[in-house]
C-alpha cells in the first residue's frame, strides 16, 4: 500500500538564527526543557556550510538535513531527539508550514491525488491543514483562539471546512469535549478559563473535529505537570487508536515515544541517526548517539 505521506531528502538551513521567523513557533513557556550540555549538536560549524553540506544550498546551520521519511495510515511515527535536533522544524517541513531549501513532503489525499505539501498554493494547504490535516502546538495557546469560547474555537473548524448549521457545529464541539474528557458545561467558558491539560485536550478536539487522516503533534505533553501528562497520553493513546488515525509527533521523552509510536526516528542536528520499529530502536538500538540516548538517565 502507499504511505500517506512521503517525504524526500528534506533540508531546512536557518540563514541566521534571529533572522527568519518559523510559521509554527516552537519557543514560548511552554518551550522543551531547559538547555543542558546536550542541547546543541556539537558537530555543527559556527558558521559556512560544512563539507557535509549540500551545494547549492545557504550558509547556516542545518537545523535538518536530507530527512526522509514515510508515515501509512493509521500509523504513529514517533520523532524523537534532544533539544534543538531538529524536530520541530521537521514536522513544520513536513506540513508545509516551513518552506524547505531542498526536498518534498508528498501527502496522498482522500481522493488519492498526492499533493507536495512543500508546493502547493498556501489556500490549498490551508485548506487540507484545516480538514484532512491536523497539527497540534506544543503550546496550546499557539493553536487556539484565545479570544473566543472554548466551543467556538472547535466549532469553527467545522464551519470553516463548510458546515453551514451553527447549531449542529455547536452540537459536535460539545461532543468532542466530552470525547477530551471536557465537561461540555464549560463549553461556552473562554479558553483563559481552562487550566494547562484542558487547554492542550481542547486544542487535540479542535483538530480532531474535522475527522483529519493525518495530525502533527509537537511535544504534545511537554508543558504539563506530570500527572497531567500521564492522563492526556492515556487519551491520546485512545483516540489516536480509535480512530486509526495516522500520526507524526515529536518528543524530547523516550517513555512518551514508546507509549505513542509503532515507529521511531531518533535525530540529531537535523539528520536521522536511526529509525525502526519503537522497540527494536528502543531496546536494541544500534547507533552509538541511541544507545546513549537509551542508557542515559539525562531526560532528553
Ligand atoms: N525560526 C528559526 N530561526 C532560526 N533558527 C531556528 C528556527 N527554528 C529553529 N531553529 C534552530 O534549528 C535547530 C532545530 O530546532 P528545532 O527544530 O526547534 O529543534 P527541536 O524541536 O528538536 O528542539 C535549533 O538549533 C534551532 O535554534
Ligand atoms: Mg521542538
Amino acid at each position: 500500500m502507499k504511505p500517506l505521506l512521503a517525504a524526500h531528502g528534506l533540508t531546512k538551513i536557518f540563514r541566521s538564527p534571529s533572522a527568519e521567523q518559523s510559521a509554527e513557533p516552537t519557543t514560548g513557556p511552554l518551550a522543551g526543557p531547559p538547555a543542558g550540555p546536550l542541547d546543541r549538536p556539537s558537530d555543527w560549524p559556527a558558521t559556512g556550510p560544512s563539507a557535509e553540506q549540500p551545494a547549492g544550498l545557504p550558509a547556516g546551520q542545518p537545523a535538518c538535513l536530507e530527512v526522509a521519511l514515510e508515515v501509512h495510515a493509521g500509523e504513529v511515527l514517533g520523532l524523537v531527539g534532544e533539544s534543538g535536533s531538529g524536530k520541530s522544524t521537521l514536522l513544520n517541513l513536513l506540513c508545509g508550514a516551513v518552506k524547505a531549501d531542498a526536498g518534498q513532503s508528498l501527502y496522498r489525499d482522500a481522493l488519492g491525488l498526492e499533493v507536495d505539501l512543500q508546493n502547493v498554493e498556501e489556500v490549498d494547504r490551508r485548506r487540507l491543514m484545516r480538514s484532512e490535516l491536523g497539527f497540534v502546538r506544543q503550546n496550546p495557546r499557539d493553536g487556539l483562539n484565545m479570544n473566543v469560547s472554548a466551543g467556538a474555537n472547535v466549532a469553527e473548524r467545522l464551519l470553516a471546512g463548510g458546515e453551514r448549521r451553527y447549531d449542529r457545529a455547536r452540537a459536535a464541539a460539545a461532543a468532542w469535549l466530552e470525547r477530551v474528557e471536557i465537561p461540555v458545561r464549560r463549553l461556552d467558558d473562554s479558553p483563559e478559563t481552562y487550566s494547562g491539560g484542558m487547554l492542550q485536550r481542547l486544542q487535540i478536539a479542535k483538530n480532531l473535529v474535522a475527522g483529519p487522516r493525518l495530525v502533527f503533534l509537537d511535544e504534545p505533553t511537554g508543558g504539563l505537570d506530570v500527572s497531567v501528562q500521564a492522563r492526556l497520553l492515556d487519551l491520546l493513546r485512545n483516540l489516536v487508536a480509535g480512530l486509526r488515525l495516522a500520526v507524526v509527533l515529536t518528543t524530547h521523552d523516550l517513555a512518551v515515544a514508546r507509549l505513542l509510536s509503532h515507529r521511531i526516528l531518533v535525530m540529531k542536528g537535523g539528520r536521522t541517526v536511526e529509525s525502526g520499529l519503537t522497540d527494536q530502536v528502543l531496546d536494541d538500538p544500534q547507533a552509538p548517539y541511541t544507545q546513549l540516548l537509551t542508557s542515559s538517565t539525562l531526560s532528553l
